[in-house]
């Protein structure tokens, strides 16, 4: 039987491999939260990846609060940034690994979906932290796939659709950023397209594995104040909306305005598509209840 690490256990996506690992009974899963393996620390990182002989490392974790990134550099270039060097010098002989990353590390002008080719020009400490691991995992780790994804959100966890289901029915109305588009991502999507990765992987030959960086997301596209309707339609919540600028919101932390991803190297090489990202959030949205 196989062996699949996974870091940031507690985290979206952490608990959603949880979730679906059963369905997957020829891999034995080590799911991790930081008190496990806290990516903060060398010799953690060194002393999971030295005690067994894993096939497979899900890097799950990750410095995700943005804002709180820019006056918090230090603690968000570890985790991010200097945790994949560590996992470069430890990780074990023939382990493949799937590191997740974002959409924020392109941040360029664009009409069209963002390519994996396309220049990278991260913004602001979190968006430049993840860079910095997605550079050490592709020049150190040949045998990994860097995985950008966007938008998060899940039955676990903060997000912004559970921000939105206990806001809305609080408030007469909300004002919300409709100068940013991209794409909402249900977590269950990325844990199956990575579970799914790594059964194709299994399946084929040495020579025939492909790996680094690939976009994923569910498919279509929408603005933050349109996804914030469309969530208050589907629940039935009178909450009105009105639009607001990325400028004018002012966050601490730089925001992409465009965040589409083209999806099309993953569906050529790995044959994966992503489902809808409204028929994505009707089914989370189901499961919260909402
Ligand atoms: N959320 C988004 O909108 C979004 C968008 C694009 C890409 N991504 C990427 O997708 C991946 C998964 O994100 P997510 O939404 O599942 O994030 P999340 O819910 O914030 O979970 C992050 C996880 O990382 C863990 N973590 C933080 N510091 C750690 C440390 N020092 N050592 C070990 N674990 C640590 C957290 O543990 P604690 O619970 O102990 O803090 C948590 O389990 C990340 O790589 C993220 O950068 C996320």
């Amino acid at each position: 039987m196989k062996n699949i690490l996974v870091s940031g256990g507690t985290g979206q996506l952490g608990q959603e491999i949880t979730y679906l690992q059963h369905k997957y009974p020829q891999y034995q899963f080590d799911i991790m939260g930081r008190a496990q393996l806290d990516l903060e620390s060398e010799a953690s990182i060194k002393n999971v990846l030295t005690s067994k002989k894993y096939d497979y490392f899900i890097n799950a974790g990750a410095y995700t609060a943005v804002d709180k990134a820019e006056t918090d550099a230090s603690t968000a270039y570890a985790i991010n940034g200097m945790a994949m060097h560590h996992i470069s010098n430890y990780i074990p002989e023939g382990c493949t690994l799937i590191h997740v990353s974002t959409d924020y590390v392109y941040h360029i002008k664009s009409e069209k979906p963002l390519r994996e080719s396309d220049t990278c020009n991260p913004q602001g400490v979190y968006a430049r932290s993840k860079y910095q691991g997605e550079q050490f995992v592709r020049a150190t780790i040949p045998k990994s796939i860097i995985l950008r994804t966007s938008w998060v959100y899940s039955t676990y966890g903060n997000n912004f659709v559970k921000t939105m289901l206990r806001l809305g029915p609080e408030k007469e109305k909300l004002s919300i950023v409709s100068d940013q588009v991209g794409t909402p991502t249900y977590a269950r999507n990325i844990a199956t397209t990575i579970l799914s990765m790594i059964e194709t992987l299994d399946s084929q030959d040495v020579a025939d594995r492909k790996y680094g960086t690939y976009n994923y997301t569910d498919g279509g596209s929408t603005n933050w104040a349109d996804f914030a309707r469309h969530i208050f339609e589907v629940s039935g919540i009178t909450c009105r909306v009105d639009n607001t600028t990325t400028e004018a919101y002012g966050a601490a932390a730089p925001r992409p305005l465009w965040s589409v991803l083209s999806c099309e190297k993953i569906e050529v090489d790995y044959g994966i598509v992503g489902r809808s990202w409204k028929e994505s959030l009707l089914e989370c949205m189901e499961e919260i209840g909402g």
